[in-house]
């Protein structure tokens, strides 16, 4: 049973933090809370006491601690702290090695994992220093989720909400669960290439042709990937997600720009996974200027991409290759005939449409199949979904 210390400090945000206890406690975490000073204004340690089940802390010298060394003891017991909401104020501080109050000594007493789930305008998360801050605290080893971008409680539109409850509650216990204990490094000394996200084909300034796609399966395998011990190269289309720490981040907006980046790196990397959503075609011509609106039926000439997949299983040297099939119909029968005519190692298939997970939704279940067998991994979280699709390409590449 994991320990998870939640530090809780002074946001609108941190109403969302109660849910978060609760969520936590049902994948079976003891948790502990403390609050700053500000936080108790927004929200009441009783909530928290209630759901944690435990008193909540919030004082620095607390005599009722045998020893006054609160932040001594709480320190130890966590196997995680979480501080979310994380706001612009407690990032300052922690990048500063401030500890003027409980939470921020205990951040300084801490030798467990730290992850921190910023929350706060969008002006103040964009701010130099606040940005400045956030570097700090990730070359010194905290994990950054979020914030994830849209309506404000400030009324403002932007980078700065807080990720939602489930959401850390799912990647926390996906990156504690696979560890960053050395005995879960299964992929330690591979380099591993994703491709994640669309491609956008331009055929004016305004105007592109795309494929619908979030990236968020090509993110969590870049993440899973990560959590295994390997060197991580994220090539992306655009999306609006933040790359996982770590990662070597390649944006790119063209299935061309795509197939570029993906072929100047693929022969220094053991394993290429495609989840990218490539554009299969594009305008032949991307005209300099704005099409006007006049005639009543306009023709655009789409030129066939190359197949990156195909590519990279061509080459001499290739990793272990793994695509993607989203099929509305005949599932296997589609999945095997591109794993035979891409020459893949394996293949990840899922249904699309109507009532299915896929596309901007967090979950997903997928069929795997290779040469000689074949996998169901249930409807279940994406971030999930990867760990045991990681698992599943690191077992098939040591039987290769
Ligand atoms: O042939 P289809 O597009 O259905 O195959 C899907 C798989 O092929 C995905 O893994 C996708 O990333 C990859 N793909 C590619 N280059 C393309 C089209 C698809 O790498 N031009």
């Amino acid at each position: 049973m994991k320990r998870i210390l939640l530090g809780v400090s002074g946001g609108i945000a941190a109403y969302k933090s109660a849910e978060l206890v609760r969520l936590l406690r049902k994948q079976g975490a003891q948790v502990q809370v403390v609050m700053t000073k500000s936080a108790m204004q927004f929200i009441s340690p009783l909530t928290f006491q209630a759901l944690s089940g435990n008193p909540v802390h919030t004082e620095l010298l607390d005599a009722d601690v045998e020893n006054a060394m609160g932040h001594i003891s709480l320190a130890r017991w966590a196997d995680v702290l979480l501080i979310a909401p994380a706001t612009a104020n407690i990032l300052a501080k922690l990048a500063h090695g401030l500890a003027d109050d409980l939470l921020t000594t205990v951040y300084l007493a801490a030798t467990c994992p730290v992850v921190v789930a910023p929350a706060m305008n969008q002006a103040m998360w964009n701010k130099a220093v606040t940005q400045e801050n956030v570097e700090k605290l990730l070359r010194h080893g905290v994990k950054v989720m979020g914030p994830e971008q849209g309506d404000q409680a400030c009324g403002e539109t932007g980078y700065g909400r807080m990720t939602e409850p489930t959401a850390i509650c799912a990647q926390l216990f996906a990156q504690t669960e696979s560890g960053d204990s050395k005995d879960n490094h299964y992929l330690a000394g591979h380099k591993v290439l994703i491709s994640a996200g669309p491609t956008c084909e331009p055929f004016d300034p305004v105007r592109y042709l795309t494929n619908r796609s979030s990236g968020k399966m090509g993110y969590a395998l870049a993440q899973a990937a990560l959590n295994a011990g390997a060197e991580v190269t994220l090539v992306s289309g655009p999306v609006a997600l933040l790359a996982p720490v770590g990662v070597e981040l390649i944006k790119v907006t063209t299935a061309e720009q795509m197939y570029q980046a993906v072929m100047s790196k693929a022969v220094s990397h053991s394993i290429y996974i495609g989840a990218a959503a490539v554009a299969d075609y594009s305008p032949v011509v991307n005209q300099p200027e704005k099409i006007k609106k006049q005639a009543e039926q306009l023709t655009l000439v789409l030129q066939k991409n190359k197949d990156i997949l195909a590519a990279v299983a061509a080459l001499n040297d290739c990793p272990f290759t793994v695509g993607f099939a989203a099929e509305t119909h005949d599932l296997e029968t589609y999945a095997r005939d591109k794993l035979t005519r891409k020459n893949l190692d394996m293949i990840a298939a899922n249904w699309v449409g109507q009532e299915q997970g896929g596309f901007d939704s967090d979950q997903n279940a997928l069929h795997v199949f290779w040469a000689d067998g074949d996998k169901s991994l249930p409807m279940i979280d994406k971030t999930q979904l990867a760990e045991q699709l990681m698992a599943l390409i690191a077992e098939q590449l040591k039987a290769v």
